[in-house]
């Protein structure tokens, strides 16, 4: 059962009021055919009301929604080919699992016959044969969340929206539930609209993401453009962990800068010398795995000399802080790979680094 349409998504200067507070605000979105979008932000950021603004439940304030070329906002939620799966997905306890999935294809008026091959393949889609009598209260978190998930799917939506849909699990069920949720979307290639707290899970599962911050986009990218390239301190910070180190910009060069930081340490990084000024202060973000540490007498690519101030074994990986300059630390993460050199509290070490890897942010 694929989908058999896949919708284009647009938004344009959407935004949305409650009272004085504009919980969306110009929010301009591309999403294409078949995409894996994700919209990713802190509670509160605007996002579930975003949703429901494609969905049909909430009218904006301001812009337009054109989803196929259409504008939609005259068009009523259960006419726009539209599936939701709810932040809580509520089931109807009193209904078994193949009445809860056919509870939408029953209201639709569709034969018989076809309401118990969608069911069927919906539940198959999102493996939960053999559990068609069961209740909801008779299954797992997990299982409930597919059988949400299959009474979305019963419909054939040209658009699936995903209002964490995943929240409500504990961690091992909800990495398996992602890497189901990412096969099946390939498989339907079915355009889907994901909304998540979760950074992990924006990464994991989306073509592309945009990041929200006060009900706006602050940053759109594929997940590798967000990691790599954040563009302020918000992004870099909720978007993986980063070292954030307070620097200045104290050379402009042709392809590059080269800032200071810590006690007197400098590198240069890359960046737009036109978009900077001699003297600015600048936020040096350092990614904790992009940093690699050498025995002080013997390091030799780029980098700069620290000390060891705390390292926690974490299995796979040593996590280390460095001092490197008054009140300045540094978190590097080492993989454990049995061979490798251990490094003691007060060592004097090397950090390391490709500097493609660095990227500077504005101050604030
Ligand atoms: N019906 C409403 N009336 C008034 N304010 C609302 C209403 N719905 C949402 N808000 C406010 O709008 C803002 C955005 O809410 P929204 O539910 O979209 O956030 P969210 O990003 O989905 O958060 P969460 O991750 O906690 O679900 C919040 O400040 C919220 O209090
Ligand atoms: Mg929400």
């Amino acid at each position: 059962m694929r989908a058999k349409l896949s919708s284009e998504v647009r938004l344009e200067g959407v935004g949305k009021r409650y009272g004085a507070l504009w919980a969306v605000q110009g929010v301009s979105l591309d999403i294409l055919p078949g995409e894996f979008f994700t919209l990713l932000g802190p509670s509160g950021c605007g996002k579930t009301t975003l949703l429901r603004m494609i969905a049909g439940f909430a009218l904006p304030d301001a812009g337009r929604i054109v989803v196929d070329g259409q504008p939609i906002d005259h068009i009523p939620p259960w006419q726009r080919d539209v599936g939701l799966v709810f932040q809580h997905g509520a089931l109807w306890p009193h209904l078994s699992v193949k009445d809860n999935v056919a509870f939408g294809l029953r209201e639709r008026k569709l034969p018989r016959e076809e309401i118990a091959s969608r069911v069927a393949a919906a539940l198959s889609q999102v493996g939960l044969e053999g559990l068609e009598a069961r209740r909801p209260s008779q299954l797992s978190g997990g299982q409930q969340q597919r059988v949400a998930l299959a009474r979305t799917l019963a419909v054939q939506p040209r658009l699936l929206l995903l209002d964490e849909p995943l929240s409500s699990l504990d961690a091992p069920l909800r990495a398996q539930m992602r890497l189901e949720l990412a096969r099946l979307q390939r498989d339907l290639a079915i355009t889907t609209i994901y909304v998540t707290h979760d950074q992990a899970e924006a990464l994991a599962l989306s073509n592309r993401v945009a990041v929200l911050q006060a009900g706006s986009v602050i940053q759109e990218g594929t997940p590798e453009e967000l990691y790599r390239r954040p563009r302020s301190r918000f992004v870099a910070e909720f978007v993986g962990a980063a070292n954030l180190v307070p620097a200045e910009i104290v050379e402009l060069r042709e392809t590059g800068l080269l800032v200071e930081f810590g006690a007197g340490i400098r590198l240069p990084v890359p960046g737009d010398p036109a978009r900077w000024r001699l003297g600015s202060r600048t936020l040096l973000c350092l990614r904790p795995e992009a940093l690699r540490l050498e025995e002080a007498a013997i390091g030799r690519g780029m980098g700069f000399v620290g000390t060891v101030a705390s390292r926690v074994f974490e299995g796979d990986r040593h996590l280390y802080e460095l001092r490197i300059g008054e009140g300045t630390l540094l978190r590097v993460e080492m993989p454990a790979l049995g061979e490798g050199r251990i490094f003691r509290l007060g060592d004097r070490v090397r950090v390391e680094l490709n500097p493609e890897s660095a990227v500077l942010l504005p101050p604030e």
